[in-house]
């Protein structure tokens, strides 16, 4: 029998790309989503690429009753816990509405797989955990000290999964920290889907070269960097996707918790990336230098050895990919799904 996993926050960025891994990899599949920040289309791309069918049901992880019945109905075996509130600014103006989703949206799901007897968690956390420790290089046992809302609730659930396991020691979990995922599918036919102005960097850049949007503002060049643009570990989303199977693997044969960082350990700066996405799409980037934007860090990547000594799991794809993919996924598809 396959193993059946339920996804939560499945037809979003990483869920979506993780799926299509899921389903080529044999697992069953059932995504549930309340659509928030994510399109229904995705399901088409997930079949259109995949070649099967993905089990949907829309509904939110605070809803026992879907939890229950989702559940009852599928078998599942285990979880990756996608599901969750994304956006740092967002965080810090609507702290309880972050705190809701993303903290009791995942005490009700572990109260509810834990009544179903289903004790196998894969949780998204990020390298936002971290804070500033000082120097730019992050292992799994660098102080944690979130600095914004949105870092507090991933650490709190990390806290919550770990007192969890401590407490009843049939408990598996990974508890993954990426670092800045980019990139789309290869196909172009799925990938990042901001809604309004993008916050992030490489959709942003996407955006101007499909002439969207008219320049990007490049927060800042006078950071202690080579060029004084900020410095970030890009993964690619299939990267990504691939460390969540790897953890789940590991997860049906060992019970340690797992904490590890999902980075590449190769920081990239502003300035290199938009250089990288002109070559890929040979168009012109326009952008203006600007002020610093208040919270960014000179610099962070992540220490990845932990990741590839425990889940046999290294990144493989670098920037000219992570560039072409976004920008094959923007030209299909400028207006998102
Ligand atoms: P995303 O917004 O594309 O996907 C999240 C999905 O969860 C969306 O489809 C949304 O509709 C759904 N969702 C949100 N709240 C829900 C709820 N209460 N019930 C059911 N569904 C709900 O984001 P993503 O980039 O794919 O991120 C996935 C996870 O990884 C998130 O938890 C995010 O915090 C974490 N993460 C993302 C990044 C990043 O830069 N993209 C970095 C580190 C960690
Ligand atoms: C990257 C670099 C900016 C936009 C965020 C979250 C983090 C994680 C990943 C979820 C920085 C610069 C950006 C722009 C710019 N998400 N930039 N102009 O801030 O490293 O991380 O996403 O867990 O929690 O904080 O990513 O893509 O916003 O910025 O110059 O329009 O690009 O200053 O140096 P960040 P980002």
């Amino acid at each position: 029998m396959n193993k059946k996993v339920l996804v939560t926050g499945g037809t979003g960025y990483i869920g979506s790309h993780t799926v299509v891994q899921l389903l080529a990899a044999n697992y069953s599949v059932v995504i549930l989503d309340n659509l928030c920040n994510s399109s229904r289309e995705v399901l088409n791309r997930i079949e259109l690429l995949s070649g099967k069918k993905v089990d949907f049901v829309e509904g939110d992880i605070r809803n026992r009753d879907v939890l229950q019945t989702t559940f009852q109905l599928h078998g599942i075996d285990s979880v990756i816990h996608f599901a969750g509130l994304k956006a740092v600014g967002e965080s810090q103006t609507q702290p309880l509405m972050y705190y809701d989703n993303n903290v009791n949206g995942s005490v009700i799901l572990l109260e509810e797989m834990a009544k179903a007897n289903i004790k196998t968690i894969v949780f998204s956390s990020s390298a936002t955990v971290y804070g500033d420790p000082g120097y730019s290089q992050y292992k799994e046992d660098t102080p944690v000290a979130p600095i914004n809302v949105y870092g507090r609730t991933k650490l709190m659930v990390e806290d919550i999964i770990k007192d969890l396991k401590n407490s009843d020691a049939s408990w598996r979990a990974a508890l993954l920290r990426y670092f800045n995922p980019v990139g789309a599918h290869a196909s172009g036919q799925m990938g990042e889907n901001p809604s309004g102005i993008p916050n992030n960097l490489m959709p942003f850049v996407a955006q101007v070269a499909v002439g969207k949007r008219e320049k990007l503002s490049v927060y800042g060049n006078d950071y202690n960097t080579p060029d004084g643009t900020g410095k970030r570990d890009y993964i690619h989303v299939e990267d990504l996707a691939a460390g969540h199977l790897a953890a789940l693997k590991v997860l049906e044969n060992q019970s340690e918790l797992l904490t590890l960082n999902l980075g590449t350990g190769k920081p990239n700066s502003v300035l290199e990336m938009i250089h990288a996405f002109e070559k890929a799409s040979g168009k012109k980037i326009n952008y203006e230098i600007v002020a610093r934007r208040s919270g960014d860090l000179a610099e962070y990547y992540a220490d990845p050895t932990l990741a590839e000594k425990v889940l046999g799991w290294q990144a493989q794809l670098g920037i000219d990919r992570m560039c072409e993919d976004t920008w094959r996924w923007q030209m299909n598809n400028p207006n998102g799904y």
